[in-house]
Formats: structure tokens, sequence, C-alpha cells
């Protein structure tokens, strides 16, 4: 399904968004107060005409002081009754984020079960920009739905074939270097990582844009991690479906890029080292040394610290043409998500001009992120005695700065490095993000380009 704004039209019905507590619209006559409307979060109260149907409607956003904990209220106006619909919003609430939440409001999951959202359709809130939210939302569908899709149908062959299709209707470029290939190209780790399982391990590598400063994204692409031969448990292993929700937010981000025109302006590249961790008698082992891409050899202390392995190579690959900026969005590690939990990723970078931008148009742009630090200290964590790094230091702590610190290694010959540790997944409906797959750090990025790229 493509999330879009319905054309304007004098037939649509007003829908008067209000906050908890605040005066209603006269429009709305006695029947609201009369009925016991109070604007709590996600109310709706449907306004009659004189003949007994169906005349506008009040939605309510809940408590203003507490607006930044409802982000999206909006998207609760999906419950809405069948129709067009014409928002109206109180001057505090950015109409940019009620657009965006009245789109992402209307997602589906549907491969298996259920119908695509037909309900209730909205004109676009006045003041929105309706092609770049469009943009924003249809990246954002594309991103849950590859997530959301197991593993039996989301391997590397069908997260290659969603590839192809994006970068065919974005007129990109794609190559693809695949199983005994990787070898001859000199991408070990991937190689390595992917190679116990049923479909080869691979690199996709698109290209879109000629003119302009270079962005490279890089996205972890597991598309399922069982931890290889050192096992998840299986509370664990659960999720890992959503393993390929670093590749999946680099397609999604892709796409609000192509649809918002930016290929004008800059070199997209976009890089996903695409592979099932899986358990076979070929397997890669702990204790194995791998050598990168980079030369750098790699004590493998845990199979299941696989991202990292598979990143390493790509950002070494992404490096090597000097890209202005080179950005990596990964389910890299569980210690991201006890540090911040599953709605707030880490990400990081040296460059403090970078970060400031970023931060803030990840807040402005309600997709949250928070700085945290390459500490120079804990380097010597990935330094064992018998090779140049280690993938998974004992100890574990700092788990999400050290596989940092690990992939800033390979990063190095790109202008500027950002990583950000993401989680992929909603845990619980929340507005406008049903459970299941999601996408973080894209519309930050998107917000902060025209800063943090010139
Ligand atoms: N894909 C996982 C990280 C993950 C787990 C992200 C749960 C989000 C939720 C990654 O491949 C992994 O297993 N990381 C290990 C690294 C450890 C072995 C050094 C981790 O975080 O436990
Ligand atoms: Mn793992
Ligand atoms: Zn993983």
């Amino acid at each position: 399904m493509t999330p879009d704004f319905a054309p304007d039209s004098p037939d649509a019905l007003p829908l008067w968004a209000v906050w908890k507590g605040d005066p209603l619209a006269e429009q709305a006559g006695p029947w609201p107060a009369a009925s016991g409307f109070s604007g709590k979060l996600g109310e709706i109260c449907l306004l009659p005409d004189a003949s007994g149907g169906l005349s506008g409607a009040l939605l309510g956003l809940g408590d203003r002081a507490q607006a930044s904990r409802h982000r999206f209220a909006m998207a609760h106006a999906a419950g809405l009754p069948k129709g067009l619909w014409r928002p109206f919003l109180p001057d505090d609430l950015d109409p940019d984020e009620a657009a965006l939440a009245l789109l992402l409001g209307q997602y589906r999951f549907t491969r298996y079960k259920g119908t695509p959202h037909d309900g209730a359709r909205f004109i676009c809130p006045q003041g929105a920009d309706a092609h770049r939210i469009a943009a924003q939302a249809a990246g954002e569908f594309l991103t849950r739905d590859l997530i959301n899709t197991p593993a039996n149908d989301m391997g590397p062959d069908a997260l290659e074939a969603a590839a192809r299709a994006l970068a065919g209707e974005a007129g990109a470029s794609v190559a693809v270097t695949t199983g005994g290939d990787l070898l001859d190209a000199n991408l070990p780790m991937i190689h390595a990582v992917g190679r116990a399982a049923e479909q080869a391990p691979r690199l996709i590598d698109i290209r879109l844009g000629d003119a302009g400063p270079r962005l490279t994204i890089v996205g972890k692409g597991v598309c399922f991690d069982t931890g290889g031969l050192d096992i998840k448990p299986s509370a664990s292993m659960l999720l890992m479906k959503k393993d390929m929700g670093g590749a999946a937010t680099a397609l999604g981000l892709l796409k609000m890029l192509a649809l918002t025109g930016a290929a004008d302006r800059m070199r997209i590249r976009v890089l996903l080292p695409v592979v099932e961790n899986s358990v076979a008698g070929n397997a890669f082992r702990p204790g194995d040394v791998l050598t990168s891409r980079k030369g750098l050899t790699v004590e493998v202390n845990n199979t299941d610290a696989e991202g990292r392995l598979i990143l390493a190579d790509a950002l070494t690959l992404g490096a090597e043409e000097s890209p202005d900026l080179m950005i990596s969005l990964a389910t890299l590690t569980g210690a991201a998500r006890v540090a911040l939990g599953p709605d707030l990723p880490p990400f990081y970078c040296d460059d403090d001009a970078t970060a400031d931008a970023l931060s803030r148009a990840a807040m402005a742009a309600r997709d949250p992120l928070w700085r945290m630090p390459f500490w120079d200290g804990y380097e010597s964590q990935i330094e064992p005695p018998i090779a140049d790094l280690d993938n998974a230091p004992s100890g574990g702590m700092a788990g999400s700065i050290t596989a940092a610190l690990f992939l800033r290694r390979f990063a190095q010959g790109a202008g500027r490095y950002v990583h950000m540790d993401i989680y992929g997944w909603q845990p619980v409906l929340a507005p406008g993000r049903p459970k299941g797959g999601l996408g973080q750090g894209a519309r930050a990025i998107l917000a902060a380009l025209p800063r943090i790229l010139a």
C-alpha cells in the first residue's frame, strides 16, 4: 500500500483535533460536551447533522503538557469512519507531525492476514508539506514490511529482490556480489558469516545520483540471526527476523531520498551486506581468526557478534572512495536497548557539528536519537592478544560502544562517519506504530542532510 493524502474536495467532513480541556470548535455545537467528550488521547466524538447523518468529528490529542509522550496522537484518526476528512489542528500542533501521523496510522502488515487500511482518508493538514510527508510515510511502510516479513519469506534472495525492485523504481543502479564471488571480490568476512546458510551471502551495492557530495549508507542485513554456533537461547532468537532492520531502514531512506529528488543534489550509495547467520558444518567457529578486506585480523570470540563482521567489510569498501559522509544503520547490540530502551537509538559521531545537527533534526522529525561516545579509552577492550581485533570482548561492559569502536576502525577514509545502533522494532502498540517492524533514523537523516551534507 502506498500512503498518500486525498485530493482536496468540498465533500470532506471537518475533523477538529483538540487538546484535553481546550474549548471546542463552536461549529461542533453542544453535543460533544453533552456526550462527555473530554479530549483525552485518541477519544473520538462523531457529530450528527440535523437529519441524523454525520457532519464531522472531534479527536482528542490528550494532555497538552504531556504532548512529548503522545507523539503522533493524530494517528488515532485512522479509527474514524470510512470517508474523506479535513483536519483542523490547534496552533501549537506541528502540522508536519500531524500529517505524518495521519499516514503512519494507516499502516497494516497484511501479507498473511487482514486487509490494507481502507477506512478514513485525509486531506493534508494546512501548513504541512504533503509531498515530503507522503515520501517519508512510503519509505517507512517499506521498512516495516521488510522487517515484518519473516525469514522464510525474507531471506537474502527476497531482500535482494526487494532492493532491486526499489532501485528499479528509483532509477538507481544495482550490483550484487554473491557466494564464492565474495572471496574473489575480497569481502571475506561477509562470506565467513553467511556461508553456512542455504541462501548465499551477498553484498548489494546501489547507486543513485551522479553529481554533488557523496553519501554512503551501510545497512546490516542479517535476515535471521540464530547466533551461529554460539547459538542464541530461544527467547533471544525469537525476534531475530528483524536483524535486517538496518538494511530495511537504509532502503526506506533510499525511497524517501528518491521521492524527494535528493539524487539531483548528491551521490547516494547504499551498501547492504546480506546474510543469514546459520548453523551448519561449514559455519564459522568461535576462535576462528578472519582476515578482513582491510587486512586487519579479527578473532571471532562469539559468532553471535556477526553484524560488526559483515559491516566491517562493507564499511571498508565504502570508505575506499572517500565519501563525504558515511552512515551505518544496524540492529547491532542488545546493549544499546539496555542503555536507552527500544525507542531511543544511540548514535556515534566524532564530529560535534554533525552530531549536534543530527540530534536536533532527529527530535524535530520525531525520529529521536541520542548521542553516545566513541570512547577512545575502551579501544583496548577490542584488542585481543593474538589478532588485531576481537569481535566480542569478554566482560560485556559498554557493549554498544565497543561495537561502535570496532566499526570505526573500518570506516576510516570517509570524511565523517555516523553509526546508529537501532532496535528496529516497536514492542507495544503506540500511536502510528503497531507492534512490529519500525524504521529508526531514516527521517532524522533526511531532515539533517541539508545541514550535514553541504
Ligand atoms: N542482532 C544482535 C543484536 C540485538 C539483539 C539487537 C537483540 C537487538 C535486540 C547481534 O547480532 C548480537 O547478537 N549481538 C550480541 C553481541 C555480543 C555477542 C558481543 C549481543 O548484543 O548480545
Ligand atoms: Mn548476533
Ligand atoms: Zn545480529
